[in-house]
């Protein structure tokens, strides 16, 4: 038996993600309620179903979804009322317009022609609230669509090409590993060298994220969502895919920062979208035969067919407060009729552990976000 862990569960009791207790009926008709984001922590666990033979083990030594948030607190410290990974972020709201090009390969109603809302999130990497905005930091974009009938699309993309890691065991290791030294300030070189030693895919990885330098701020940036997913037409024909977010503007000269200081990126986009919309394009990316779809370490040829299924305008940003994108969960595996989680061991992880991280956060006393928008406007 282990010990109870801080949320009050046994540490290798099956938690939320069995589908006894959350399966995709009652999940659907806990999302049927929350079309208004208003309202949504207390049912928007999103804990879900797909545990896809990560969680379900007892070992002691296996890693479960409490153990992986409390991996989060160990290297980031304990922040209540915050997400446990990219927990400086900023809520925005917009829509998404759809070019009707996406139905080719997907009968999920968001691509057919027509516009639905998006609720939206940017934020920084990491478990630190109230770091300062740095270039090299993992930026991210999540996004909610509000496509109907009781039905959602979330996703969360970052802007790098690719994942750092291939599985979460990978992931949950390369935190402690890069856990900056108190004295340095830098990781433990030792512990990450064998790290790295042991992880060659984490190695290629950081060698293709490299050749892509991170663009001046958050409205030039592309975002991906790096797991593959399956997609069916209604002809009942699946292909692989891989979507991104590519800036409208890109391709230009980026402009330089206009503002300065802890929380410029942010403060950059506050400033833009006070001005005028910031618009990107959903490109899906089609795999092909033997492109892996359990890997997102790994790059697919550049030469794939890809969509241009729509384009997302986010109109307005808010400072996190209660109902708006600080109290949704974007579970990648949360998503239409019509996409489907691939075989990709990531996408098991991600659910679980954000449920951990969302029914954490949902009951711990809240602090204002670093990011204001009022402050940063007046
Ligand atoms: C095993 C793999 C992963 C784990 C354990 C993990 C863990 C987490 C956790 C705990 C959160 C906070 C959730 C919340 O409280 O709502 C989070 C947020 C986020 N993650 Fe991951 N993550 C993983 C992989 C990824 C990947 C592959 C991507 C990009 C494709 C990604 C992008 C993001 C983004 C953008 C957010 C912020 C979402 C928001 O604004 O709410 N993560 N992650």
């Amino acid at each position: 038996m282990q010990p109870a862990d801080r949320d009050g569960a046994q540490a290798d009791e099956p938690i939320e993600t069995t589908p006894a207790r959350f399966g995709a009926l009652t999940r659907r008709g806990a999302l049927l309620g929350i079309g208004a984001v208003a309202g949504v922590a207390a049912v928007d666990v999103g804990g879900f179903a797909y545990a896809g033979g990560w969680l379900g083990s007892s070992g002691p030594d296996d890693l479960t979804p409490p153990r992986f948030a409390d991996r989060f607190e160990q290297v980031y410290g304990r922040h209540d009322g915050f997400r446990r990974n990219h927990a400086k972020g900023l809520s925005a709201t917009g829509t998404f317009d759809s070019t009707g090009a996406g139905a080719a390969v997907c009968r999920a109603a968001v691509f057919r022609a027509g516009s639905v809302g998006v609720v939206g999130r940017f934020s920084l990497g990491g478990g630190l609230p109230d770091q300062s905005d740095k270039p090299d930091t993992v930026r991210g974009l999540a996004l909610l669509f509000d496509v109907g009938g009781g039905q959602q699309w979330r996703t969360a993309m970052i802007n790098f090409p690719v994942f750092t890691d291939s599985t979460p065991e990978g992931f949950y290791e390369r935190m402690l590993a890069s856990k900056p030294r108190p004295d340095t300030g830098k990781p433990d070189p030792q512990k990450l060298a064998a790290f790295l030693d042991r992880h060659p895919e984490t190695v290629a990885a950081m060698k293709v994220i490299k050749q892509l330098p991170p663009s001046a701020g958050f409205a030039d940036s592309s975002f991906h969502g790096l797991n593959a997913f399956w997609f069916t037409n209604s002809a009942g024909a699946s292909v692989p895919v891989r979507w991104s977010v590519v800036p409208q503007a890109a391709g230009g000269a980026a402009a330089p920062p206009i503002s300065v200081g802890k929380d410029y990126l942010f403060d950059d986009l506050i400033r833009v979208l006070a001005q005028r919309p910031l618009t990107w394009r959903l490109v899906l990316t089609i795999g092909e035969p033997g492109d892996p779809t359990n890997d997102a370490t790994k790059p697919w040829p550049a030469s794939r067919r890809t969509i241009e299924a729509g384009s997302i305008t986010i109109t307005a940003v808010q400072t996190e407060e209660a109902g708006n994108a600080r109290d949704v969960n974007f579970d990648p595996t949360v998503l239409p009729d019509g996409i489907t989680a691939s075989d990709d061991p990531l996408l098991a992880a991600r659910s679980a552990v954000y449920a951990r991280s969302f029914s954490r956060r949902a009951e711990e006393p809240k602090s204002p976000s670093e990011v204001n928008v009022r402050q940063v406007l007046s």
